[in-house]
């Protein structure tokens, strides 16, 4: 028998959980505050609702029917529509995603967790503007810094989990998402009480139309993918954890609802301290590591939020993180004679090893570009602008095009007017929209 969640909560968790990440705190702040505010949120929430809430469903959808790791899944719901195992390709693509994923994605939650602990030695006091510039360049400057960090996040990873489904991943979100929860709370009542909150939500929510710009529409839907964890088989493993008569609409809404407004809480926040300090939104990915802590070092009580900001955002990194080898490891597990520690230990040390090559190229490989980027930049383009909506569009084509669609409607369980709904977006709406940021991304709709 295979393993399941306890429940319908440790579902929506577990997989809240995976969603809610640095892509969350770190991410959709800084390209919000790069691509011009309002407009960019505007769109991302447009992307969340027509593309991400239904792909969602779709996803979890396909892991339930199967009950298997993706790559075996979509080979048993091929081979049950009668259709080519070729499909299998999408389990594979997912698996290669994530690890490619966490080899960057731990490099940065390393930082995180350095700079937690600065920000709890009272580091930022007093910081200046070039003082801060100057800390995080000499950081990343540091090879043998960055490994330690590193390792010690793909360890904190490994150890969830190889302790397993329900003790590892369930146990590691019922303690971390509720304490999350929490502490943004605790940041959003601090960042009222001391940030410039009217000139925040001003920033990311008076319409602005003449800011939409092409480049934010495409930036907006690739991040949507990696925010809500789609297209790579991260879901699709959960919802084969799932039990049978859990609703997967709803518990996809539950899951869609707190990736998004955990993004939006996170953002308000971040830019209500930035905007009360005098300083920019626009700093790109430095802005949680340059600007934020300027601004903690300035303010009341400082020392503790900012720390508390930072355990914040190594929880959300670490539900994540986990998420991201689950389908590597679960293939593994039901493919070979390895058990689950063994598996999760080959699967972090390749990861582990990719990490290595993503952290030098913030120093001593810098000027090693692939097609013009640096590895940690080509990584993560490569995965959330191609391999997340390829895969996204592929499970989308699938679950409406190859398999029966009476298999999709029982296992949905819509009514009818909601499952037209989702035929319709899933069929058409969505993969015209991941084609159109494909065509352009080849240069022939040079919109950016
Ligand atoms: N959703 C995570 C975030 O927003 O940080 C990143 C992620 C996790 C992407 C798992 C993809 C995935 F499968």
């Amino acid at each position: 028998m295979r393993v399941h969640w306890s429940n319908r909560r440790a579902f929506i968790m577990a997989t809240a959980g995976s969603a809610v990440g640095l892509g969350n705190i770190w991410k959709f702040p800084y390209m919000t505050g790069t691509n011009g505010g309002s407009a960019f949120v505007l769109v991302y929430l447009l992307c969340v609702a027509l593309i991400g809430l239904p792909l969602m469903m779709t996803e979890v959808m396909l892991g339930r029917r199967a009950q298997r790791n993706p790559v075996d899944g979509m080979a048993h719901l091929a081979s049950e529509a009668g259709a080519t195992q070729m499909w299998k390709g999408i389990g594979y693509m997912g698996i290669a995603a994530g690890i490619l994923i966490l080899s960057f994605y731990s490099v940065v939650a390393g930082w995180v967790l350095d700079y937690g602990l600065r920000a709890a030695g009272g580091g930022f006091a007093g910081m200046g503007a070039e003082q801060a510039q100057q800390q995080f360049s000499s950081f990343i400057g540091n090879p043998y810094e960055l490994l330690l960090w590193h390792t010690v996040f793909m360890f904190l990873t490994m150890v969830v989990v190889a302790r397993g489904v329900t003790s590892g991943l369930e146990r590691a979100n019922k303690i971390m998402m509720p304490s999350l929860v929490a502490i943004l709370l605790i940041l959003l009542g601090y960042s009222m009480a001391v940030g410039d909150i009217s000139r925040s939500l001003d920033f990311m929510f008076r319409p602005d139309f003449s800011r939409i710009t092409p480049t934010a529409v495409l930036s907006a839907m690739g991040h949507s993918f990696f925010t809500l964890s789609l297209g790579m088989g991260a879901v699709m493993v959960y919802g084969s954890y799932l039990q049978r008569h859990v609703s997967i609409a709803r518990a996809s809404f539950y899951v869609v609802l707190t990736d998004t407004a955990v993004a939006l809480v996170a953002g308000v926040t971040i830019f209500a301290i930035v905007f009360a300090n005098g300083l920019e939104p626009a700093a790109g990915p430095g802005l949680i590591f340059q600007t934020l802590p300027i601004a903690f070092g300035r303010m009341p009580g400082g020392t503790l939020f900012a720390t508390l900001f930072f355990v914040l955002v190594a929880f959300a990194a670490w539900t994540s993180s986990i998420s991201l080898v689950e389908p590597a490891v679960s293939w593994l597990i039901e493919n070979t004679r390895l058990d689950r520690t063994r598996a999760a230990l080959l699967v972090g040390g390749l990861i582990w090893l990719i990490g290595i090559a993503v952290l030098l190229s913030f120093n001593a490989w810098g000027e090693i570009k692939l097609f013009g980027l640096t590895i940690f930049d080509q990584l993560d383009k490569l995965t959330t602008n191609v391999m997340l909506p390829l895969g996204g569009l592929l499970m989308a084509l699938f679950a409406v095009w190859v398999m029966r669609a009476a298999h999709a409607q029982e296992e949905l369980a819509l009514n009818d007017r909601h499952y037209r709904r989702w035929l319709f977006v899933t069929r058409y709406v969505a993969p015209a929209a991941i084609v159109l940021v494909f065509l352009n991304l080849v240069g022939w709709l040079p919109l950016v």
